[in-house]
């Protein structure tokens, strides 16, 4: 299960995770985060749309942190999201079951534990945690876009997932469930070239739009940003992909400057067990290897309408 807040890297995700043929998409679930929540909710019913996966359910969860103001980044996604990329209007409705029942239904009838992959602020996955106790055994592990062991990208510190709700982000980290931290220290390296964009583009449609949504805001076909997200996909795609290291894992929810950071304690001063696996490594060219590989099993199943 996705639990997203689509912003362009959410987006990638989403491709990426429907295209790997390791993976099953149960469920994806909407943020607020980068956009309020009918945003992202519409923006990830566009996405789904235009993949042709409709048959996947959609539910809206919180549209707020549990306790902050919500902190949005139209500066970076722009006022839609999704600003700057051609996608269809949503062909299906969200699903009105609400997040955190898609996310119980799912893990209660799962024949298997199921793995969640937050990639936005995770005031669901703390709300889902805390009022669905009993299904804890249900979640085979976390891996979450979140967090940085080094400097923030909102300040100093913090990283804009951990910023918008630490709280939640806290939780997560305390829950007691297997999670791995796909933080900024991997995810500022998954950046394409001009040659990475256009092997995207020569995917067709969907590797098109994939290079449209990661280069957004980088002029189109010199670069892009940091893919955040499609990281901590890739990484359940491919467990070997990230060099990661136990830590015990905090998060500040005081203070003043180090406020919402990330506290990753790899040589157990604090005297508390590891609770994360923190990605510390990323082999660019293999994460990208595998994002050419999922899209190109989306375009060749040529699903979803034209844009
Ligand atoms: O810090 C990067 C994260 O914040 C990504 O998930 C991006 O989508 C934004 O939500
Ligand atoms: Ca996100």
């Amino acid at each position: 299960m996705l639990d997203v807040d689509p912003g362009h890297d959410d987006a990638v995700a989403i491709m990426l995770a429907c295209g790997a043929t390791e993976l099953e998409v149960r469920a994806v679930t909407t943020v607020a985060g980068n956009v309020p929540l009918e945003k992202t909710t519409r923006n990830a019913l566009r996405v789904l749309t235009f993949l042709g996966c409709s048959e996947i359910p959609v539910a809206a969860g919180a549209g707020a942190p549990l306790e902050r103001q919500l902190v949005t980044a139209e500066h970076v996604h722009g006022q839609s999201g999704l600003d700057g990329v051609k996608l269809p209007e949503p062909g299906f409705e969200p699903d009105g079951r609400g997040a955190l029942r898609l996310m119980a239904e799912v893990v209660r009838g799962s024949s298997e534990p199921v793995a969640l992959i937050p990639t936005g602020p995770l005031t669901n996955v703390a709300a889902f945690l805390r009022e669905c106790p009993e299904l804890r055994s249900g979640v085979e592990r976390v891996v979450l876009m979140g967090g940085s062991h080094g400097p923030g990208n909102t300040t100093p510190a913090a990283e804009f997932n951990a910023y918008v709700d630490p709280e939640a982000a806290r939780a997560v980290f305390r829950s007691g469930l297997p999670v791995t931290m796909v933080g900024l220290d991997v995810t500022r390296k998954a950046v394409a070239g001009p040659g990475e964009l256009q092997a995207l583009r020569n995917l067709g449609r969907v590797g098109n739009a994939a290079a449209d949504l990661a280069s957004y805001g980088f002029g189109g076909s010199a670069g892009s940003g940091p893919i955040h997200d499609a990281v901590a996909v890739a990484a359940v795609v491919e467990p070997g992909l990230l060099e990661t290291r136990p830590a015990y894992v905090d998060v500040e929810c005081e203070g003043g400057i180090t406020c919402d950071e990330t506290v990753c304690d790899f040589a157990g001063v604090a005297g508390e067990p590891p609770n994360a696996g923190v990605g510390l490594d990323l082999d660019p060219e293999r994460f990208f290897e595998l994002l050419y590989r999922s899209l190109k099993n989306l375009q060749e199943a040529g699903s979803g309408p034209a844009s």
